[in-house]
């Protein structure tokens, strides 16, 4: 959708709030804590803000740097425990129901019933966005983490296609290590190392081990042999890092495929946001093709309300829910960020083919029940469970630990953090 038509269509968007704000004669606000802070996430956000102030709504910014959201979330506990929580906040899978718990957040069962979100919503969605059968959060998207971004020009120029297997990663990486090319750029950061990690189970041991291993915790899946291949994979992702990888924002790799000092990255698809933005085209600039094996680990960004009391802020709440499942923004959003609607009503033909591969994939995988969430990025596991496992990722991947060492320490990290 071209911005004259997104303006057309905010402007219906004012005419309709209004008639509701009109009858309550008070100016929504809203204090909303995220971490879109990259170039591909700031432009994203801001199609929210400009929505909500064109409603007539005062948004208030609390952006918290550092991708993933590991210091949204630090920042987060200090402002509620604080008695003084933002009207808002990016928060998302099994940690709404940890906020839940608390008893800190608003129910915005109105507005979801009000909208019909029970119908717009595909089922493996919505679960994770009711507390006790209560809507206690609003979907933003679908990311997908399990890409492989690959730099187009340096694949044809060494003669490389899409990896389907990671034997085929791994030649490939060879090839373009003894060519002078950074085969993987990657930031070395837990977050990033656990969703590489992720892609890696998923795609040596399957959608069904993926399950037991990071879903299920299962002792024996996390124990197993076949996890021991997947450290020895790690190790040799190791190996294709440049010396710089340690800290390096997620964003700032992005980068370096895209200006061609490094071949692949793998992340998930708010890496294609960071393409977009720099003006750069599927197919052209830069290609996707999922990472080897089947599957789909979703990742579905929301936002959660605090019960902060206030008319103002409760207003402000209600027109930030109704907006951000309003069909105006799933779209402009989501091609902005990367990601695909959370809505199964929005048409998808303005998005480019990499959104189109991932819905297609998306269908198909809940079909075949390898439709599955991402430990990496929240949606599996409470925090202690997905810490525990992102130390020993990480551990390994910084060390020279063997695999054998990780898979025991992986066994016992996890029994400890129940
Ligand atoms: C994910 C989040 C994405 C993106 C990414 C990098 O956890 O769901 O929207 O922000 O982190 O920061």
């Amino acid at each position: 959708m071209k911005y004259g038509a997104f303006a057309m269509a905010s402007a219906i968007a004012i005419v309709a709030a209004n008639g509701a704000l009109a009858e309550s004669h008070v100016t929504p606000e809203a204090e909303v804590l995220h971490y879109w802070t990259s170039g591909g996430e700031a432009k994203s956000v801001a199609v929210l803000q400009e929505e909500f102030a064109a409603n007539g709504g005062t948004w208030t910014d609390m952006p918290v740097a550092g991708g993933g959201g590991d210091a949204a979330g630090t920042a987060l506990r200090a402002r509620v425990l604080s008695g003084n929580a933002p009207t808002a906040a990016q928060i998302k899978g099994p940690s709404i129901q940890e906020w839940y718990q608390e008893g800190v957040l608003a129910d915005i069962s109105d507005v979801a019933e009000a909208n019909n979100w029970g119908e717009l919503l595909p089922a493996s969605i919505a679960s994770h966005m009711k507390c006790d059968g209560t809507w206690c959060a609003v979907p933003v998207n679908v990311h997908r983490v399990d890409w492989i971004w690959a730099n187009t020009e340096i694949l044809a120029a060494n003669n490389i296609e899409m990896p389907t297997t990671w034997d085929e990663f791994n030649a490939a990486a060879e090839t373009l290590q003894a060519a002078g090319i950074i085969p993987l750029a990657h930031g070395g950061q837990a977050w990033q190392d656990a969703t590489v990690f992720e892609t890696v189970v998923l795609g040596l041991g399957g959608p069904d081990f993926y399950q037991k291993a990071l879903v299920d915790l299962d002792p024996e899946a996390l124990g197993s042999d076949t996890m021991v291949a997947v450290f020895d994979q790690m190790r040799t992702l190791r190996g294709y890092v440049d010396d710089n990888f340690s800290g390096r924002d997620w964003n700032l790799a992005t980068a370096m495929v895209m200006n061609g000092e490094a071949a692949f990255q793998i992340m998930g698809d708010w890496a294609k946001g960071e393409f977009l933005a720099a003006g750069q085209e599927p197919g052209v600039d830069f290609t996707c093709a999922s990472t080897p094996g089947e599957g789909f680990l979703y990742n579905v960004d929301s936002f959660a309300m605090f019960e902060v009391g206030g008319e103002a802020k409760e207003a402000g709440q209600e027109l930030l829910a109704e907006l951000v499942m309003g069909p105006t923004f799933q779209e402009v959003f989501n091609m902005n960020k990367g990601s695909i609607p959370a809505r199964t009503d929005v048409a998808l033909d303005g998005f480019d083919s990499c959104a189109q591969t991932s819905s297609a994939d998306m269908a198909a995988s809940s079909d075949g029940g390898s439709l599955l969430p991402s430990y990496a990025h929240g949606m599996a596991l409470f925090g202690a469970q997905a810490g525990a496992i992102t130390d020993v990722v990480t551990a390994h991947f910084n060390s020279d630990m063997s695999s054998e060492d990780a898979v025991q320490m992986l066994t016992d990290a996890v029994a400890n953090s129940m």
